[in-house]
């Protein structure tokens, strides 16, 4: 029992010796992933990991959309471990195609390419849509034109006054491509203000556009249907 024991921590020893002493280049434990960053998120940090084994101890450094970060160069960055540690990402300096580069005198590993993305979604910079005259019987297209974002939106429209969101019938459409309203066959009770409301399914952020007022284009019932 004794002997098995110390076979044990012989052998072990030996494969920590192994792992230590033979001199090899570069290999990954972990390699860097694409993210998407929400720009309004609370943390204010964005993590791209790299972790490498390799004898003697290999230098991690990264680039971005392949030229070589200096790390030294920007307060934001700082390395730790081999991972990269961004401050206060911005969407401007920051997105982009990352690789973190591993070299010993052994070898040089470059990593895959790790694309960190923005999430964000603007306000709408019109507060006012002209009115749209509607027909009756006829049909309707009101457009939302959603404000610069990244990320994936989803799309609704309040019809007057919130909570009063419209309901998608065999009349009513609600295009989740462009936010686009469409209604079919207009009916007097159609006529009313139309807000288009954008939600970004990554932030979770919302925005409300500007009201699209709509009118009867002539007096409803005379000579109608
Ligand atoms: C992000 O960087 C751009 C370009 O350097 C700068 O104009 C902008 O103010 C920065 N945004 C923030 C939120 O710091
Ligand atoms: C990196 O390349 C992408 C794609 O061409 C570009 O959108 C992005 O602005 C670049 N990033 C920087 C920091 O130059
Ligand atoms: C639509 O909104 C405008 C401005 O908020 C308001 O003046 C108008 O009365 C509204 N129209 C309807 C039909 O609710």
């Amino acid at each position: 029992m004794r002997l098995l024991w110390e076979l044990l921590v012989l052998q072990s020893f030996m494969v920590c010796l192994a792992d230590d002493n033979t001199l090899h280049g570069p290999v990954f434990l972990q390699e860097p992933s694409s993210m998407i960053f929400p720009l309004d998120s609370e943390e204010k940090k964005v993590k791209l990991n790299c972790e490498v084994k390799g004898n003697p101890r290999p230098t991690v450094g990264w680039k971005l959309n392949g030229t070589n970060i200096d790390i030294g160069m920007d307060y934001r960055y700082s390395a730790v471990e081999g991972n990269l540690l961004i401050n206060n990402p911005n969407k401007t300096q920051d997105s982009g195609t990352y690789q973190c580069v591993a070299t010993n005198p052994f070898g040089r590993i470059v990593s895959r390419e790790a694309k960190l993305q923005f999430a964000y979604l603007e306000n709408f910079k019109t507060r006012t849509r002209s009115t749209v005259s509607v027909r009756q019987g006829q049909g309707m297209v009101l457009l939302c034109g959603p404000p610069p974002h990244s990320g994936e939106l989803t799309y609704a429209w309040i019809f007057n006054e919130y909570p009063s969101f419209v309901h998608q019938d065999n009349r009513r459409f609600v295009s989740q491509e462009t936010g686009n309203l469409y209604i079919a066959k207009v009916e007097a009770s159609d006529v009313g203000n139309y807000t288009c409301v954008v939600t970004n399914t990554v932030t979770n952020s919302r925005v409300l556009g500007p009201p699209n007022p709509t009118h009867p284009q002539e007096r409803w019932g005379d000579g109608g249907v």
